[in-house]
């Protein structure tokens, strides 16, 4: 199950990406905006809670710009959201950094590419390895600095 959310901003574009995503067989979890204005960390909460609680394996967030739910998202403990615009970030932070949810700015890019980034960040599988010592090392500074 893939948790998905917005503010205002995104509500179009989150339309776009839970059909798309849903065509292609992924489930999804649609935890609002309804297209009424929010305020974008409210969302990035909820969306974050189903992730870290393991009822949902990721998160897709969409605002403006991506950037303030992805600002969000990185202050919940066991969150490495990743903002994407282009499709090497988007693999490569699944590759490497074992994001669990991709933020995308509604703002700054078209459905059709929004659309290719979901499917590339959802099928695309952490390399472990080395990488893993630097993630547990992300873990370490979370573990220092947030409560
Ligand atoms: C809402 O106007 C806008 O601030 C929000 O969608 C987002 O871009 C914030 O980072």
């Amino acid at each position: 199950m893939i948790a998905i959310g917005c503010d205002h901003a995104g509500y179009e574009l989150k339309k776009s990406v839970i059909d798309f995503l849903n065509e292609k067989g992924f489930d999804t979890l649609d935890l609002g905006c309804g297209g009424e204005h929010v305020d974008y960390p409210e969302i990035a909460e909820k969306v974050c809670e189903k992730v870290t609680d393991g009822s949902c394996e990721k998160g897709i967030l969409i605002c403006g710009t991506g950037v303030g739910m992805s600002i969000a998202a990185n202050k919940v403990k066991g969150i490495r959201a990743a903002l994407c615009s282009e499709h090497f970030s988007a693999k490569y932070t699944r590759l490497h950094n074992d994001s669990n949810i991709l933020c995308m700015g509604a703002r700054t890019i078209g459905a059709g590419l929004a659309t290719e980034l979901a499917e590339l960040f959802l099928t695309t599988e952490f390399e472990g390895g080395r990488h893993q010592r630097r993630v547990d090392l992300i873990t370490d500074l979370e573990n220092k600095n947030l409560s």
